[in-house]
């Protein structure tokens, strides 16, 4: 195995917010200097974007996109496939997002892992549980379920290059956030279910990210969490103050 050093991870999703043409100087803003925090940061910018957004690898920060087709090509109006993205320059997609996985199938999201990672790029997986599974204590068999479903066909070799984000459903773009305690408990659990199916290493390796009402105030006592490797930033990932400050506590 590489002996390379974990790097915290910090990921905005700028979802469908900003114009195209407001993308780079945004960009600029939102990570100007930090360029050299030893962290990996990655801004997943709307399809719209991307190619306005090449520029970034100059200054250290990745180019993600937010979904990808689960076929390389096809007759599919509208759709845009991983092959696509890979050849704008993008490193990592969102796969699984639950605001995706209410227009997408169950099924789709294993084939979606899988094209990403046969055209280069990495994976953001998203996982997490609605409100109601955590008021009746069952977030983790929910969680557990999700795993279990997606990564059952997810070939041993590729589970390098998947980043696990779990995102409370309930946290979501709502102000809530899941406590540090909360947040560390699942992610134990992720990378204890990581160790037993792909086995120790690839579990230490991996990088769990917290996401759900990420700001730069409740950004410190995540990072203070033993199995919180970084963070999926929605909203704050649109302002730079807030966005400066998370990446610097995760720093
Ligand atoms: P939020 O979104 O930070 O606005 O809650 C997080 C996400 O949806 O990835």
């Amino acid at each position: 195995m590489g002996s390379q050093e974990k790097k915290r991870f910090i990921a905005a999703n700028w979802k469908m917010h900003s114009k195209p043409s407001e993308a780079l100087a945004l960009a600029f803003e939102l990570t100007d200097g930090l360029e050299d925090t030893n962290t990996e940061v990655v801004i997943c910018a709307p399809f719209t974007h991307l190619d306005r957004l090449n520029s970034l690898k100059s200054k250290g920060i990745i180019l993600g996109a937010q979904n990808c087709h689960f076929a390389d090509k096809g007759a599919y109006t509208g759709e845009i496939s991983a092959t696509m993205l890979s050849d704008l320059g993008c490193q990592y997609v969102i796969i699984g997002h639950s605001e995706r996985r209410n227009l997408d199938t169950a099924e789709s999201i294993p084939l979606r892992i899988e094209q990403a990672i046969a055209a280069g790029l990495k994976v953001i997986f998203c996982c997490g549980e609605p409100l109601h599974y955590r008021k009746v204590h069952q977030e983790w068999e929910f969680v557990l379920s999700q795993l279990n479903h997606d990564f059952d066909k997810i070939e041993a070799s590729h589970f390098p290059k998947i980043v696990i984000a779990y995102e409370p459903i309930w946290a979501i773009g709502t102000g809530l956030t899941a406590s540090p305690q909360q947040a560390q408990e699942m992610h134990k659990n992720i990378r204890k279910w990581a160790e037993n199916k792909f086995g120790i290493l690839d579990a230490m390796q991996l990088r769990i990210l917290y996401g759900g009402s990420v700001k730069a105030s409740n950004s410190m006592e995540l990072a203070a969490m033993h199995d919180i490797d970084g963070v999926l930033v929605g909203g704050a990932s649109l302002i730079p103050i807030e966005f400066r400050g998370i990446i610097r506590a995760f720093s």
